[in-house]
């Protein structure tokens, strides 16, 4: 196949990518990161090989300093106007909250994005545990947000989408034509079993969760960075949004997935692989 363009793939701990191995300050619209979640299991995918360790034998605390010292270098990357979102669920999401709060200040925090899904099993001796928390924080005082790409159909329901409202001063609002702006809670199903977009990795999320985040919080031609990328689902969200991105991760299985995944679905793309040296903490 012809190759039109490479794309650099990083093998390597997120922390040498952000202050070690040639990401460039100042330069993402948009960091994204899904890092292991502390849920204290070996995290096994449906092949052979993918796997990634989530256990902390050092405890809650170990975990955290371990994230917020990532998060920290990740930081100088972004743009005045850029975010990082990191994502997390019900596990740490609280601390590590505590910590960006610091880091970003407390103006910095823009939204608690729920991603609710669906699907698996029902606990029954507490309610089940169905969905994840995206925090957004923001690097300055204006981040991007393009509200207009993001809409979402009207509720078939909405009386004010059959035919809008007049106020008690009698000005008329229209609905618009691409629907009502999206709220912070996601209904996105997960990954089906049987769909051609499932890899096999262990917690791939879904295409349309990170296409919805990316056409928000940044515009074509923006650097999108995800350091934990996994199977490589925000570079490939990215890419198809006419993004431009950088991925890293620490596993050599992902990061064979992700060159072969890239490469699969994007016509004309190389990925080269950039291996970064592993550095004590
Ligand atoms: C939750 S998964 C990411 C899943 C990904 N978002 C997807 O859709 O496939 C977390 C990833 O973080 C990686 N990881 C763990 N420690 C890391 C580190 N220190 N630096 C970079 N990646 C790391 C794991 O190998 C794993 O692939």
């Amino acid at each position: 196949m012809k190759r039109s363009s490479s794309f650099e793939l990083f093998h390597g701990d997120a922390m040498e990518v952000a202050v070690g191995g040639g990401w460039p300050c100042g330069a993402f619209r948009l960091i994204y990161t899904d890092p292991p979640f502390f849920s204290g299991s070996r995290r096994i995918g449906t092949l052979p090989g993918l796997t990634f360790d989530d256990r902390w034998p050092a405890g809650i605390d170990a975990y955290l300093d371990w994230l917020e010292l990532r998060l920290i270098g990740l930081k100088p990357l972004l743009m005045p106007s850029g975010s990082l979102v990191v994502h997390l669920d019900y596990r740490a999401v609280h601390d590590i909250k505590v910590r960006l709060d610091r880091l970003f200040g407390r103006a910095g925090f823009v939204n608690e994005i729920i991603w609710h899904y669906t699907g698996g099993g029902r606990a029954r001796k507490r309610f089940s545990c169905k969905h994840d928390t995206l925090l957004w924080y923001s690097n300055g005082p204006n981040p991007l947000f393009n509200v207009d790409m993001v809409r979402i159909p009207y509720k078939p329901t909405s009386g004010y989408a059959k035919g809008g409202i007049i106020s008690a001063a009698g000005r008329k609002y229209l609905p618009n034509p691409l629907g009502t702006p999206v709220d912070d809670v996601w209904d996105i199903p997960i990954i089906n079993p049987l769909s051609h977009e499932r890899t096999g990795y262990p917690t791939q999320k879904p295409l349309a969760l990170l296409q919805r985040l990316i056409s928000a919080l940044t515009d074509e031609g923006d650097l999108v960075g995800d350091p934990f990328c996994g199977s490589g689902t925000t570079l490939l969200a990215a890419l198809t949004l006419g993004r431009r991105a950088l991925g890293a991760d620490v596993s050599a299985a992902a990061i064979a997935l992700v060159k072969k995944r890239l490469e699969t679905f994007l016509e004309g793309i190389y990925v080269e692989l950039i291996d970064l040296p592993r550095k004590s903490e």
